[in-house]
């Protein structure tokens, strides 16, 4: 087909078309650019490779670990500091076995890298008592005979403790939810709920 020219514009068919086209390519490599850009945005900074030596507080002390960048706190507190209080049992977020408090939330160690546990204030099941004194809810849990295997306690303690620090006067209800995230194989939840009940009386000084 011959080249049409618009003599008005000065421009042919065949030029225009030459002209979108390099227009398109020149934006498509562009895009691939901007693209490449936000996909290595969004991909954030290197990902640390090997060990890191890095500090936490635990239980009110600075503690050094040096941990790959894949290692739970859990495995952390147990394999690295000696604090097997808090059990692995799932490893998977769904026991409530390795609960511990990180800044006074209840949290599962299994599901928080220790290099995400940096900055922040963690309490473990070994940091409750003052020497021999039982923290309140430990003794309630002991008076009440809330425990059978006792492999679930140090995580339902710390449950139970969270909770009591954000409702000091649980109804019934919220202690069943607060501790709804801990599983006892052994059944002992009927006195696991009335250890609560009377640490939260204890708590508030009801003797
Ligand atoms: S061991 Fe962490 S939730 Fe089970
Ligand atoms: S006391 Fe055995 S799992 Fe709870």
């Amino acid at each position: 087909m011959a080249d049409e020219q618009d003599p008005a514009a000065g421009i042919s068919r065949r030029g225009f078309l030459k002209g979108v086209g390099g227009g398109l390519l020149g934006g498509a490599a562009l895009n691939e650019g901007l693209i490449g850009a936000q996909v290595a945005a969004a991909a954030g900074p290197e990902p640390l490779k090997g060990p890191q030596a890095i500090q936490l507080k635990i239980n009110g002390a600075a503690r050094q670990v040096n941990v790959e960048p894949r290692t739970t706190l859990l495995a952390a507190l147990r394999d690295q500091l000696g604090l097997t209080g808090s059990k692995e049992v799932c490893d998977r977020g769904q026991c409530g076995a390795c609960t511990v408090l990180l800044d006074g939330e209840a949290v599962l160690a299994c599901m928080i890298l220790a290099l995400d546990a940096r900055g922040h204030e963690i309490t473990t099941v070994e940091g409750l008592a003052q020497g021999d004194q039982l923290s309140p809810v430990q003794q309630a849990f002991v008076d009440h005979d809330g425990l059978m295997c006792g492999f679930c306690t140090p995580g339902l303690v710390m449950a139970s403790t969270a909770l009591l620090r954000q409702t000091p006067d649980p109804t019934p209800e919220q202690i069943r939810l607060g501790v709804s995230g801990n599983l006892c194989r052994c059944g002992t939840y009927p006195k696991v709920f009335a250890a609560v009940e009377d640490a939260a009386r204890r708590l508030k000084g009801g003797g």
